[in-house]
Parts: structure tokens; sequence; C-alpha cells
């Protein structure tokens, strides 16, 4: 299995193109399930979670062309309604699949997803809100069963009881092809989620955002083909930035979009970071002495939870204490005791971690936990002192695209092993 070898102690210069959204490029491949014709996509990362929507939609029958970062998908003909567990599982997001099933077919059977490293994540809300849309549902042997059987979903008011990205964007998609009008209140905010909506206007969808919490869609009887370019991705850009940071250096950000990184921005500037922005590059420069600063995850606008175990690399080297408080999911500190293998003082108390700065991080054998854990290790390592060995390399590239080789564009010395 791959691991990743950084020696550490560079201070990273140089600019890194920042790729397609993975949280976006995932609906957006699954949008073609709503439709007979063909959809394009551009832009889309080369990252295990984009193979295993692929394999996921293959696996009912879909065709899919793909070079590089351009995708043809038509979903005329399926062949199954049956999402797989040895899919579901590896990829929480392939719960995304269920409400355009029901939707264009009437039918859909998708394994549970489960619980993952952050939490025990249930998909209750997807669930609650596609039966309000007339959909039967029931679990049976790990799998969700469902069945529409007035043939079609029909329009309704969703109100949820809590923030979701994905089952916004489940509902949205399933709703754009139910009978009626569908207002869904208390929705996500993330900018992913209007790459969606965006691709599904663009299909003849009749979707918009209604103040800041609603949305409302009035269904249609089919819709057409699209062309999109799938939105840089946030996440990845924030990584990068704080990289930039916490070796010291100066990283310019090609094709980030300021817009959707504000809370991160304002954060960076916090901790004493000087920020450039020039239409759709960002320069992110170290400050001498990094002031530590108490965080806290929120929904968009907020601090994205998915940037926080990042953060918390760059506040163990920080100036003094600080806290950082994860409301989003439950159990996302598995990188606490990685980091402090690097040497850092961190301790927790239910959501919250405190964090003691100051500490002269070494070189360290590290495993990662998760997608985003991973990413905070290896900042960690590039800021340590000497070697750090980081295994189970797969959660790093089922969302990063050739870090290691954009890292060492900037100077790093960071190989694959
Ligand atoms: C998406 C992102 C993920 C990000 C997360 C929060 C994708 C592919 N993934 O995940 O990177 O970390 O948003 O920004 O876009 N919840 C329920 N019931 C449900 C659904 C969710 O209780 O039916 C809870 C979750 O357990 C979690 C919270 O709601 O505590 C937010 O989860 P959600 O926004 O749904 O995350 P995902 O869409 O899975």
């Amino acid at each position: 299995m791959d691991k990743i070898s950084i020696n550490g102690g560079q201070a990273l210069e140089g600019s890194v193109n920042i790729s397609g959204s993975k949280n976006a490029s995932l609906p957006l491949m699954v949008l073609s399930l709503l439709t007979e014709e063909s959809c394009f996509l551009d832009n889309i990362p080369n990252l295990i979670d984009v193979f295993t929507m692929k394999d996921l939609l293959k696996s009912l029958g879909v065709k899919i062309f793909s070079k590089n970062s351009v995708f043809t998908i038509n979903a005329k003909n399926i062949s199954s309604v049956k999402a797989n567990y040895d899919l579901v599982r590896k990829m929480r997001a392939s719960i995304l699949v269920l409400g355009p099933l029901l939707a264009r077919f009437g039918q859909a059977e998708v394994s549970l997803p489960g619980g993952c490293a952050i939490g025990s994540r249930p998909v209750d809300l997807h669930l609650f809100a596609l039966k309000k849309m007339g959909a039967e549902l029931e679990i049976h042997d790990g799998y969700i069963k469902g069945i529409v059987p007035k043939g079609r979903l029909f329009g309704t008011e969703i109100d949820f009881k809590q923030q979701s990205v994905g089952a916004t964007e489940n509902i949205v998609m399933a709703a754009s092809l139910a009978a009626g009008k569908t207002v869904i209140k208390n929705v996500a905010m993330e900018p992913e989620i209007d790459d969606v909506i965006n691709a599904l206007n663009k299909m003849g969808a009749k979707v918009r955002r209604l103040g800041k919490k609603d949305i409302e869609i009035i269904g249609v009887k089919s819709l057409d083909g699209f062309k999109h370019t799938v939105m840089p991705d946030r996440i990845e850009a924030g990584t990068y930035a704080m990289a930039s940071v916490i070796t010291g250096g100066r990283i310019k950000l090609i094709n980030a979009e300021e817009k959707n990184l504000e809370a991160v921005l304002n954060f960076l500037k916090k901790i004493g970071s000087l920020v450039y922005v020039k239409e759709n590059n960002i320069i992110i420069e170290a400050p001498k002495i990094i002031k530590s600063v108490n965080l806290k995850t929120e929904v968009f606008p907020g601090f994205p939870t998915d940037l926080q175990a990042q953060a918390m690399a760059l506040m163990t080297v920080a100036s003094g204490k600080s806290t950082i408080e994860e409301t989003i999911f439950e159990n996302r500190f598995m990188h606490v005791a990685e980091l402090i293998r690097f040497g850092a003082k961190i301790n927790i108390d239910g959501y919250k971690a405190y964090i003691q700065g100051g500490s002269k991080l070494k070189g360290a054998q590290v495993m990662a936990t998760d997608l985003r854990a991973s990413s905070s290790l290896i900042l960690a390592g590039l800021r340590a002192e000497g070697e750090t060995i980081l295994s189970r390399v797969y959660h790093l590239d089922r969302g990063y695209e050739r870090m290691e080789e954009k890292f060492s564009l900037c100077g790093a010395n960071i190989k694959r092993i």
C-alpha cells in the first residue's frame, strides 16, 4: 500500500492549480440519472471518490466515457436500480442516487451507508423527505428499498430539522421531476449545492433559492442533457492556503473563488496571514508569528468542518492557546492522536479541542484516519523537522488530486513510496 514520505521544514513558495470540487462533482455526476439525454461535465478531479461514483453509476447500467477531466454520461437505459453495499460502503455520497432513481424510475434499492470514522452519519433526513413526497421506503437486510406507488413523486413542503448538504441535494434532484411544487425549508447553504442547482436549471428544471434557508422547486415532466464546468474545490484551496501558512511560505492559489472562502480567509487573516485576491487567484503569505485564535466549525458560510483538522495542525505551532469546536460531526477529532505523535499538545473534551501552541513539531510515523485528517497530517509533516511517513494514503486520494505533485512544485520534499 502507498505511503507518503515528507522531509519537512521548507517554506513553500509557488503556485497551485485548484482542481474541480469533489463535493460538487459527485452530485453533478448523479444528475445524469434524471435524463435520457447525454450530460457533459468538465473539470472533474481525478479522485478515488469520483471513480467510486463512476463505478456505482456503471453498476446501474449508465454509460460513462471519460478522458482526463471531461466526462460524458448517458443514463438513457439503465439495467438496475440497486446500489450495492460494496460501493456504497466506500463512499457515503452514494446515497445521492436514491432520490433521482425514485424520481425517474419509481423504484430504488440503496444500501444503507452506515457509520464512518467521523460519526454515525444517519440518512433519516433523506428518507423523511422522500416519504413526504410519496415514496414508500422500507429497510430490509441493510438496504433501503423504495417504490413510488403513484409512479411519480409529488411536490410538498419539507422542513428539515437540521441542515444537511446531501439531503438538500438529494431532495432538490428528486423534486425536479416530481409533480407540482416543492418547498424545502432549512436547507444547507453550501456552494456545491448551487453548482448542482445551476446544472439542474440548465437541464430545464425550475429551482430557485428563496431567501437564505429555503429552496423552491417546480417539478417538470422530463429533463434535458446539460454541459457544465465543475466549480473549484474550496476545501482543496483552503488546505493549500494553510500549508502556505504552516510552513512560513507564500502560495498562489490559481482558480480559487474568494466568495466561497470568506470564513477561511478571515481565519487566516486573524492569525496574521496576508491575503491578496486578484480575480480568481488568491495569494496567501504566512505571518512571522502565527497567532492563536479560537475556532468553531459551522454550516456554510461558517468555517467548514472539512478544514477543521488542517486548522488544528496550524494552531499547534501558533503563539499561544486556542480551542477548536466541532459542531457538525460528533467524532471528527481522529487526527488529534496522530498530531500528538508530532509533538503537538492537544486535549479533547467532548466537541472541543484545547490546543497549546508553540510546539516544535518533529517528523513521525502517522496514519491517516479519514480524508481531511490525512491532509492535516501532511501539513504537520511539511512543517516538522525530519522525516514523516504517512500510511493509509488512500484516504488522501479520495479527495486530493496529485497532492504530492502540487506540493513538490512549491518546493516541498515529499514523495509517494
Ligand atoms: C457533505 C460533504 C462533506 C462535509 C459535510 C458537512 C459531500 C459529498 N460531502 O457531507 O465533505 O463534511 O457535507 O459540510 O458533499 N445528518 C443527519 N441525518 C441525515 C443527514 C445528515 O443527522 O439524514 C447529520 C450528519 O450526521 C452530520 C450533519 O447532519 O452531523 C451534516 O451532514 P451533511 O451535511 O448531510 O453531510 P454530507 O452531505 O454527508
